[in-house]
């Protein structure tokens, strides 16, 4: 299959207040832990929303490195894939946080790529129980998914809280698209 991207390679950039298990992008990405196996936060959402089937897939994954992502999908939810990545946890800042966060971008737009998904929405990934500062996060986010060349044509950014939303707001305003 030809994966060439269709476009300039720069997907559109939205910025939403909600619910990633609502969304209807042919994607939403999980900020999973490295069993692949549930737990709090954006991930528990996505298991309950998506059904004891997603569990059970999972289990078949062998977990995922911190950095990477693994697709599965969307069983009950409207999105057709859930693309699971591993945020890191943050130390402090010196732990090669921002890379691996980056990475979490560039991976699940990969694997975006690879399953032919054309819209795709991320959760702030690593800045609930990983601990990583919204607005250093929101910077890279923001860089990784304008960096990394893509044929997805839509990037949907969801904010559970507004002071997520806020510090996505300032750096999408800040940055030249
Ligand atoms: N939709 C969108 N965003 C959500 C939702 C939801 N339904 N629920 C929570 N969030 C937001 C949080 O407010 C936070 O901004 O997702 C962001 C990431 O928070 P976490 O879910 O805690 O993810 P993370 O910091 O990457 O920690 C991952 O948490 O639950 C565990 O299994 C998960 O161990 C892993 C760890």
């Amino acid at each position: 299959m030809d994966q060439a991207p269709r476009h300039d390679g720069r997907p559109e950039l939205q910025l939403a207040l909600g619910d990633i298990t609502e969304q209807d992008t042919d994607a939403i990405v999980n900020a999973a832990n490295s069993s692949l196996l549930g737990g709090g936060g954006v991930d528990g959402a996505i298991h309950r929303a998506a059904g004891p089937e997603l569990v059970q897939c999972c289990r078949g994954l062998g977990g995922c490195d911190t950095g990477e992502a693994k697709v599965t999908p969307g069983f009950r939810l409207t999105a057709r894939w859930i693309i699971h990545t591993v945020g890191p946890v943050w130390h402090g800042g010196d732990r090669g946080e921002r890379a691996l966060l980056y990475s979490c971008y560039e991976a699940s737009l990969a694997l975006a790529d690879e399953v032919g998904a054309r819209s795709i929405a991320f959760p702030s990934i690593s800045t609930g129980a990983f601990g990583y500062p919204i607005s250093q996060a929101a910077e890279t986010a923001v860089a990784a998914v304008r960096n990394t060349p893509t044929a997805v044509e839509l990037v949907r950014f969801v904010c559970f809280a507004h002071d997520t939303w806020k510090a996505y707001e300032t750096i999408l305003d800040s940055t030249v698209g």
